[in-house]
């Protein structure tokens, strides 16, 4: 598949990620913020988020992110929050039934209110719980054997949002994502990616990364900051 957009470290790809995924190369990380469910802020060309109840939501959402553990061997951060507080919860409940194993959520306090920062692992083997806390044992993509590491739990994040002129959402402010990435090795990818935080922060750190969107003036609005990465 011909990307949209390819910088030293990454690239973006144009398209509903469901029929991009088939098309991914794996990579190690999932680190992603959907459209939250904002039933009364509908804007035009909105493609999820906006449905009339919150059943209707959470399904086909938590039916993507399932399909996403085709394209990532370790964990999926999933920043979610929006109008009505359990459809977060609805949706990391989905999950749970659909195999994945969460671990206690963290929290991103800003300028507006707080969302929840949900952690979840495939196997359930990298959970490893002792008396000194939680404990994980990871295999990166490039072959980085990182066993017996102290998993990163994120606790209460607190950042102002980025402002771009143009969005219709709130960006990720580079501070909460290099927060994350700081924390968990290898590659990376952002299948709701937006204006691009997370492959911004990802290439000035020199990390591979994957962003997809279905928006493409959201892409380009990331090509531009990734050109400035
Ligand atoms: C909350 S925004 C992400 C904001 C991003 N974290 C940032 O820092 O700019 C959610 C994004 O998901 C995209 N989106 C919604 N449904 C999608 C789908 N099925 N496939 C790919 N992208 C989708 C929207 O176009 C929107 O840009």
């Amino acid at each position: 598949m011909t990307p949209f957009y390819t910088a030293d470290y990454g690239s973006l790809y144009h398209g509903n990620l469901k029929d991009v995924i088939p098309h991914i190369e794996p990579v190690d990380l999932c680190l992603t913020s959907p459209p939250y469910y904002t039933p009364d802020r509908v804007f035009e060309g909105q493609v999820m988020g906006a449905e009339k109840t919150v059943d209707d939501y959470v399904s086909p959402l938590s039916g993507l992110l399932l399909s996403l553990r085709a394209v990532y061997t370790g964990r999926m951060y999933l920043i979610l929050g929006g109008e009505v507080p359990e459809a977060p919860l609805r949706v990391v409940l989905a999950l749970c039934d659909g195999g994945m194993h969460m671990h206690l959520p963290g929290f991103w306090a800003h300028e507006s209110g707080i969302n929840y920062i949900f952690t979840f692992d495939g196997d359930p083997k990298r959970m490893v719980y002792t008396n000194e806390g939680t404990r994980a044992s990871i295999k990166t993509s490039d072959g980085d054997d990182v066993t017996e590491r102290q998993v990163f739990h994120p606790g209460i994040l607190s950042a102002k949002h980025e402002k771009f002129a143009g969005t219709h959402y709130p960006s990720f402010p580079p501070k909460l994502i290099k927060g994350i990435l700081s924390h968990e090795p290898g590659s990376v990818i952002d299948p709701f990616c937006g204006a691009g935080t997370t492959c911004v922060v990802a290439e000035s750190m020199r990390r591979r990364w994957i962003g997809i969107d279905v928006d493409e003036e959201a892409l380009k609005r990331c090509g531009r900051r990734l050109k400035k990465a």
